[in-house]
């Protein structure tokens, strides 16, 4: 695991940003994995500058998304289909398309069946190239909550009450509108994807980091699994690298290769 330890959230945005249009733009058929959430906006926001600098296109190539709520209304804006529309879809913005865009069918009669045809999907388009994360102040990645298979597939999970009330700031506020479940790629199929970048920002996710980095591997801090896997990179803030005991080292080993 490499660990970027950045002053700010744009130095690190613009580190996140630098290398996603390396990998794609060198990759044959990429499929760029995606997240949602607050974490990746910035960098988003990078990826929609630089196609409007003509230096990286998603036109033609295939993103996947990490979850999607169940239940939630198909025009509702928190729809994570919805909100990577607004990020990513459309040559105003990084020239992704709407049918290169793959989301859980979270409105299906039977989720757990979407979530295995979700599965299937990916796995059909070989996973992805490199991975967007961001991560629970809970430890989840994507929807894996707490107490999960290390080794899941794609599946229904239900949100912690943790996880609910830090989303309930994309629902006016208001937990009761926040959905009690997801449709969310499991843990083993996350760590097939041939690189991961995880973001992580503020004080609020301080200690999620440090498990993630120097905790042992455990279900209770799901995104852990993430130290199994070969070529991981965490970008953090400060404060999100607040309780790391060795910070030091990580930032020396960082400049040593960057
Ligand atoms: C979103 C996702 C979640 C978020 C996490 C952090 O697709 O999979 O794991 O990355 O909940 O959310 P933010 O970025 O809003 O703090």
């Amino acid at each position: 695991m490499q660990v970027g330890i950045f002053q700010t959230q744009e130095a690190a945005a613009d580190y996140a940003a630098a290398h996603i249009i390396d990998v794609v733009g060198g990759a044959t058929d990429p499929v760029l994995g995606v997240a949602t959430g607050s974490t990746p906006l910035k960098l988003y926001e990078r990826l929609r500058a630089a196609h409007a600098a003509g230096t990286f296109t998603l036109a033609g190539k295939k993103a996947i998304a990490l979850d999607e709520y169940v239940g939630i209304a198909d025009d509702h804006p928190e729809r994570y289909r919805n909100v990577l529309r607004t990020e990513l879809v459309g040559e105003d913005k990084t020239g992704l398309t709407d049918e290169l865009l793959f989301t859980p069918d979270s409105s299906a009669p039977d989720p757990q069946a979407a979530a295995a045809r979700y599965d299937e999907q990916i796995r059909a388009l070989g996973g992805a190239t490199i991975q967007i994360l961001g991560i629970g102040s809970d430890g989840h990645i994507a929807f894996n909550e707490p107490g999960g298979s290390l080794v899941s597939r794609t599946h229904v999970d239900v949100l912690t009450a943790q996880t609910r009330t830090d989303n309930a700031r994309f629902f006016d506020g208001d937990l009761a509108k926040v959905p009690t479940e997801s449709i969310s790629q499991g843990l083993g199929t996350i760590m097939e994807a041939k690189e991961i970048i995880l973001l992580a920002f503020g004080e609020g996710k301080a200690r999620a980091v440090k498990e993630l980095v120097e905790g042992a591997v455990s279900a209770k801090w799901p995104a852990t699994v993430l130290q199994m896997h070969p070529k991981v990179t965490v970008l953090v803030d400060e404060a999100a690298a607040s309780q790391l005991e060795l910070a030091d080292f990580y930032t020396e080993r960082w400049n040593a290769r960057h």
